[in-house]
């Protein structure tokens, strides 16, 4: 079982406020020319519209099976071909190598330590084609915004939630008024960079937004391409 299987129920409240990246991640799948791969996949938030945007079938992989029970029953209602494979992404390898492999919504903060992180980069640049491209986004930390919500219960779509930081670990715990629980564990801009480099990919853009917004000292969010050298 995943920690991530008590979402599953809550999931769509949870990311309703979450629609902008979607056409973000249309728009990279429109230009790839071959297989495209979402990690992460859960419900097929995202996958779906990508999906029938390409009229071809894509892979998801996701570690929990609740949130790919619900990825199944989706795809089925939209007609559209996901194959959807229970697996922890940093176990993931291709048959055939990848046109677009991506991961939105800051789940590779999932990944605890650098080298759970790095694994995952690796395992990414071995499964791209020469100039096929690895896109994310995942959150700048804030200390501001942790100060104001650190501990604090609130209410976010009618979920009951708090988000406790642990900074000597890099962490943020969010629990759920139903007791469930996930981690997630930021990283810096120069992480992600080496990241990128220690896995032998290179930069393509980095944005603060869905909308190519360039990234500055104020941004939120890392919105990152990297590519596979052609
Ligand atoms: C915030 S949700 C994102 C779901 C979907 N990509 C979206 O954008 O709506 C995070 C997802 O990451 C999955 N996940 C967490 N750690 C994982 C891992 N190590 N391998 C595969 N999936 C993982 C969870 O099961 C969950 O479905």
């Amino acid at each position: 079982m995943s920690s991530y299987d008590a979402f599953a129920p809550i999931y769509d409240d949870w990311a309703s406020h979450m629609t902008e990246d979607v056409a973000f991640y249309v728009g990279l799948a429109r230009e790839a020319d071959g297989p495209v791969v979402e990690l992460a996949v859960g419900n097929g938030r995202v996958a779906i519209p990508v999906a029938q945007a390409i009229a071809r079938p894509m892979l998801g992989i996701d570690s929990s099976p609740a949130m790919l029970e619900v990825a199944r029953e989706r795809a089925a209602e939209a007609g559209v071909e996901l194959e959807l494979r229970e697996e922890d992404m940093r176990d993931f390898t291709l048959a055939e190598p990848a046109a677009l492999i991506y991961c939105p919504f800051r789940a590779m903060l999932h990944l605890p330590t650098w080298r759970d992180k790095r694994t995952v980069f690796e395992r990414v640049a071995a499964a791209l084609r020469p100039g096929g491209r690895f896109a994310w986004n995942v959150f700048v930390f804030n200390p501001h915004i942790a100060a104001e919500m650190d501990g604090k219960w609130e209410e976010h779509a009618g979920i009951r939630n708090r988000v406790t930081h642990v900074p000597a670990d890099n962490r943020i715990d969010l629990e759920l008024g139903t007791g469930a629980k996930v981690s997630l564990w930021w990283a810096t801009r120069s992480e992600w960079e080496g990241l990128i480099e220690v896995a032998g990919l290179e930069v393509e853009a980095l944005y603060s937004g869905f909308e190519h917004e360039p990234f500055d000292e104020e941004s939120r969010e890392f919105v990152w391409v990297a590519r596979k050298p052609a």
